[in-house]
Order: structure tokens, then C-alpha cells, then sequence
């Protein structure tokens, strides 16, 4: 099956079960400055679970569905494997108020087992949490899934995790967050269905949610590999046209992110979201050099996102993404040339550092890097730039700055 038409299937099942049809919000959150991206299909809806806002009053229903533009950067490290991505699709089911845990599990075994014609391995419900000794939290076991899934499949595999793995959210300092179950496929977790019942506040207290309600998050590249039968994300229909223009899966997904950012209005700089586009672009740049392939590859594999990438959106923002990407790496490039220039007739390699912002993570792509020196001149430059009273190093921040605590 194609992955739009697995797309498409599930909007419209979830339209079949009286949901209406939202369409994407941007990458860059505009109702929560706590986080430098959308991360997940509810951040758009949280006022809806918080009480701010009210979904039939905007949708004309209390239950939505969409396909969420998402972007995290958190496990940027894991790239390359399997499954992956810093942008991804999340499909997503939601209610504010209205159906709860059957129907929602229901749902969802429905959709994977009869729509799709998968067989689900097992799945995982929330094996509760104890209150600490001064009597504060805890979370009861959540029993009322675990009979639901034996009433659907008396032979289903039920696994129990605690908070670590069986709980969600929130996105952010605070917001609605509450225990899961989960549905694996494959060995991957492809459905992550959340009970929002509870608002954590920043300190990390629980207090009970003014509409408690449900949150799923499917992810939509992972789902389309275990539909496809592939080894990896990348040799499915999203990925294929990509890959045949720079075979290296690091170039593509980091080309594919910045392209979605930059479309969304994000522009490559020295802090927050525009600091992490500069990263992707940069690291997306030096993989395709180290492969000897030059600057115009990045293009085309923008190009081929705008074009084959499965997601229409983007047509209109072609030229912007082409222009802002170009004129990046350009400068980059020609930076970069100059300090190896330097580095080749004997400077520190810690001088890419000093001189032109490089992270480690680039430098040590683009030449031989004595970590431990390094490493040594960092604290020792900290440490100078600190009794300087200069705080020049919040745009040396890790790329992993997009971090919420969550796993992927
Ligand atoms: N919001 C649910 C998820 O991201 O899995």
C-alpha cells in the first residue's frame, strides 16, 4: 500500500467514527513558547484539554483527527538507523471530553488488524506508580485497558510498564500528560494511545485535567515501513526518491527537515529553532562532502522532497527553501574551506571552534581531532570566556536543545 493511501485510510476511518479532519499545524508551535518545535500531533490542541478553548465551538466536534507535521531533534544521534527521522508525520486521533478507553482501543485494534491486516506482537498498558514516602503522586495501575485488550483478544500479549515507558507528556515546561497503551508491530511501537487525564505543572506535580481526554500519536514513516515490508524507513515510497538522489540517509532526512522548517518560516541563526536548522543544514552539508558530493546535491534532494516526498504542502514554498538553504551552506562552505586552509598549515583544529563556530560534532567529520586536547582547550575556553562575563555560549547549545524529556 502506498503511504498516501495509508494516510488517507486512516483520516477517513477516523472521519467514518464522526471525527472531523484537521489539517496540520506548523512545525513551529504558536501557542507554546516552552517548546522550540511541534513535537506531536496534540501540541496544536492543548488548550482543548486544559479548558482554554473549546473544540466544537472551532471544529464543530469534540473529536479531531489529523496528520501532524513533527520535528525532534532530541534523538538526532540515532539517525541513520532504522527508524529514525528528525521530521515525521504523526497520524493522531484526539477527544476532548467525549470517547475514552474502549472506544479508543477499539479503534485502534480495528484499524491495524482489519484495515491495515497487521498482527500485533503485543501490546503495553501502564503498570502504575506508588506515591513517594511524604505521600505526594502515584498513579494507580490501569486495569480498565488491560480488560478492554483480553475482551477484544483473549490471547493478546499484555506487557505493564511503569512512568519510564507507559506514561506521555507533557510537551513543554507543563501540560496535559497521563499513562498509555501502546501497540507493537514488527518489534516497533506503532501506536502510542494516551490517556491526557492528568496537568503537570512545572515543578512536576499532577493535578487532575479540566477534560481529561485522548491523545494518539502513530508514527507515520515507521507505520508506512511496517506496511511495506522494508529493513528500514528508508527504502519506503517516502524515502526511495530521495535516497536515489544522495544515497547517504543522513543528508536526506537532515535536507527533509530543514526543508519543512524553512517552509514554516524558520531562518538559519545563532539561537533556538533558527540555531538548529544551521546545524541540520551544516551536518547535512559536511556528510555529503565527506561522500564527494557537492553543494548542488543538497538541492536536489530538496527538490526531490518538494516533488516526491509524498507531502503536497510544500510546492508553494519551493524557491524560498531552495534560496535560503543555498545562500546557508554557501557561506558555510566557504568558512569552512578558510579554517581548514588554516588547519592544514598547522593551526589547532580547536580554531574551527574558536574562529568559526564549528562544533565538535563537524569538526571531527571534516579532519583528525585529538578529542582529549579538545576537549581540555573547551573547558579551559569556558572557563576564560565565563571570568570574561561573557555568555556567548548559549548558541554553542547542543543540537539536542529541542530535547522535552520524551522518548521518541
Ligand atoms: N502524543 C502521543 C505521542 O506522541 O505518541
Amino acid at each position: 500500500m502506498l503511504s498516501n493511501e495509508i494516510r488517507d485510510k486512516f483520516l477517513k476511518f477516523f472521519q467514518t467514527q464522526g471525527h472531523v479532519v484537521v489539517p496540520s499545524s506548523p512545525v513551529v508551535p504558536n501557542n507554546d513558547d516552552s517548546v522550540l518545535f511541534t513535537t506531536a500531533g496534540m501540541q496544536q490542541f492543548k488548550p482543548y484539554y486544559i479548558g482554554g478553548a473549546d473544540a466544537v465551538q472551532d471544529f464543530g466536534s469534540l473529536n479531531l483527527t489529523s496528520s501532524q507535521k513533527c520535528v525532534r531533534t532530541s534523538d538526532i544521534e540515532e539517525v541513520g538507523d532504522k527508524s529514525h527521522l528528525t521530521f515525521f508525520e504523526m497520524l493522531g486521533n484526539f477527544s476532548f471530553g467525549g470517547y475514552w478507553k474502549k472506544e479508543s482501543i477499539e479503534w485502534a485494534h480495528e484499524f491495524i488488524t482489519r484495515e491495515l491486516g497487521l498482527t500485533i506482537d503485543y501490546v503495553s498498558v501502564f503498570a502504575g506508580e506508588p506515591s513517594t514516602s511524604s505521600g505526594q503522586g502515584g498513579v494507580s495501575e490501569d486495569k480498565e485497558s488491560e480488560e478492554i485488550w483480553k475482551s477484544i483478544d483473549p490471547d493478546i500479549v499484555i506487557k505493564k510498564f511503569g512512568r519510564a515507558d507507559n506514561f506521555w507528556g507533557p510537551t513543554g515546561k507543563e501540560g496535559p500528560c497521563g499513562p498509555t497503551t501502546e501497540i507493537y508491530v514488527d518489534g516497533i511501537e506503532v501506536w502510542n494511545i494516551v490517556f491526557n487525564e492528568f496537568f503537570q505543572r512545572e515543578d512536576g506535580s499532577l493535578e487532575p485535567l479540566k477534560t481529561r481526554g485522548i491523545d494518539t500519536g502513530m508514527g507515520f514513516e515507521r507505520l508506512v515501513k511496517v506496511m511495506q515490508k522494508t529493513e528500514t524507513v528508508f527504502e519506503t515510497d517516502l524515502f526511495a526518491p530521495l535516497m536515489r538522489v544522495a544515497n547517504s540517509r543522513i543528508v536526506v532526512d537532515h535536507v527533509r527537515t530543514s526543508a519543512f522548517m524553512i517552509s514554516d518560516g524558520v531562518m538559519p541563526s545563532n539561537t533556538g529553532r533558527g540555531y538548529i536548522l544551521r546545524r541540520l543544514l551544516r551536518r547535512a552539508y559536511v556528510h555529503a562532502r565527506k561522500m564527494d558530493m557537492g553543494t548542488e546535491v543538497l538541492n536536489s534532494v530538496a527538490d526531490a522532497v518538494v516533488n516526491h516526498g509524498s507531502y503536497k504542502g510544500l510546492y508553494a514554498f519551493a524557491e524560498n527553501i531552495e534560496v535560503v538553504m543555498m545562500e546557508e551552506i554557501e557561506k558555510f562552505k566557504k568558512a569552512l574551506d578558510a579554517g581548514l586552509k588554516q588547519v592544514e598549515k598547522g593551526e589547532d583544529p580547536f580554531i574551527l571552534f574558536t574562529s568559526y563556530g564549528l562544533p565538535l560534532e563537524i569538526i571531527e567529520e571534516v579532519t583528525v581531532v585529538d578529542k582529549e586536547s579538545f576537549n581540555k582547550q573547551l573547558a579551559e575556553h569556558k572557563r576564560l570566556s565565563q571570568e570574561a562575563g561573557e555568555h556567548k555560549f548559549s548558541a554553542q547549545k547542543d543540537i539536542s536543545a529541542n530535547q522535552e524529556g520524551r522518548k521518541n
